[in-house]
């Protein structure tokens, strides 16, 4: 098996891991976590979303956590509508994230869409970023499974994969929402993707609720991706889906990455340095593998 010498992780904690925390992280100590998660070797890292304060009160303070850590060169945001893009650039973004779930019952709650009129509404806004010379990611949300309707047919992802890929954005970031996953699938459906729509940049999101997102991960790098979002501290979730537990745990993903020879650029000590200063402020025990041995490391 082939494997590559290198990897791009996406760090999306401070976006994905906090917008589903029941508190509200305060503004500066997300400040502190994005900037030691940048010292920690991230070139690319997902920081906040311009989305309704009414929807995702976690994310209300983005254009604050943008003025102080949103000058480095790999920051992306994410924006659900017109509204947030035009925010996005007003504070200085570079590359968006845009989002929408392959089945219309999860962007109904998600977005207030359904998948048909949320493509109708995204296609025109990609076209005018992309003109504008903004990096595009579109983040594929329920590539696998819905927390509503089950099972998604892979020709339905790819179907979605394909008219945004069309459009011109930049990524695609293909998303197990739920966490249902198999390796197998994972396998079966990026190659599918990575056979089908080999020019665009294509990463994979895996949420951790069955425990499977390392397996997945490593299914995936078999298929040929060599991107994938991960999520400090395992933090994360959708506020729209039931059962979207953390995603996979970075420093589980860089140790075992390493651990096969694979180099991701992300210094291991750094990073646990950053989940300490988000970790009193959180609900949830930060429980991954990696992050709980450092601790019982530092106090022995
Ligand atoms: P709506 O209620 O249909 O639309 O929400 P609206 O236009 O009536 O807006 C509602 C209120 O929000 C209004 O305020 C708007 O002005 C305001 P009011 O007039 O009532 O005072 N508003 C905004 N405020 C700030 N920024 C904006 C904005 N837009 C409207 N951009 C809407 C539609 C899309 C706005 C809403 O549903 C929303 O914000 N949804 C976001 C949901 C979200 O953030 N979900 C999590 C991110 S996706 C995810 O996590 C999945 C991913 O990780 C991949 C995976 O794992 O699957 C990416
Ligand atoms: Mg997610």
């Amino acid at each position: 098996m082939e494997l590559p010498q290198s990897v791009e992780i996406i760090e999306v904690g401070p976006r994905d891991g906090l917008q589903n925390e029941s508190n509200f992280v305060p503004t500066q100590v997300k400040n502190e976590f994005i900037i030691a998660l940048w010292r920690a070797g991230f070139k690319e890292m997902e920081i906040t979303s311009f989305v309704s304060p009414k929807w995702v009160p976690q994310m209300k303070d983005a254009a604050e956590v943008m003025r102080v850590s949103g000058d480095h060169q790999g920051t992306i945001v994410l924006t659900p509508n017109k509204r947030g893009i035009d925010a996005a650039l007003a504070s200085g973004a570079k590359a968006v994230a845009v989002f929408i779930g392959v089945s219309s019952s999860f962007n109904q709650k998600n977005i207030n869409k359904t998948t048909e009129e949320a493509l109708d509404g995204l296609l025109p806004h990609i076209r005018s970023l992309k003109e504008d010379g903004i990096f595009v990611r579109a983040c594929i949300s329920t590539a696998f499974h819905c927390p509503y309707e089950g099972e998604i047919a892979p020709a339905d992802t790819l179907a979605l994969c394909r008219v945004l890929s069309d459009a011109g954005v930049d990524e695609l970031s293909v998303a197990d929402t739920i966490g249902k996953a198999t390796p197998k699938e994972s396998f079966s459906l990026f190659t599918l993707l990575k056979k089908e729509l080999p020019e665009v940049l294509m990463a994979a999101h895996f949420h951790d609720t069955r425990k499977m997102a390392l397996a997945n991960i490593y299914a995936s790098l078999c298929a040929g991706i060599t991107r994938f979002d991960a999520s400090a501290g395992g933090l994360g979730g959708c506020p729209f889906a039931p059962g979207a537990s953390g995603n996979a745990a970075t420093e589980d993903v860089v140790y075992m990455l390493h651990r096969m020879g694979i180099d991701t650029g992300v210094d291991l000590n750094l990073l646990n340095e950053a989940i300490r200063i988000v970790e009193p402020h959180v609900s949830r025990e930060l429980d991954s593998w990696y992050y709980q041995s450092y601790k019982e490391e530092q106090s022995s």
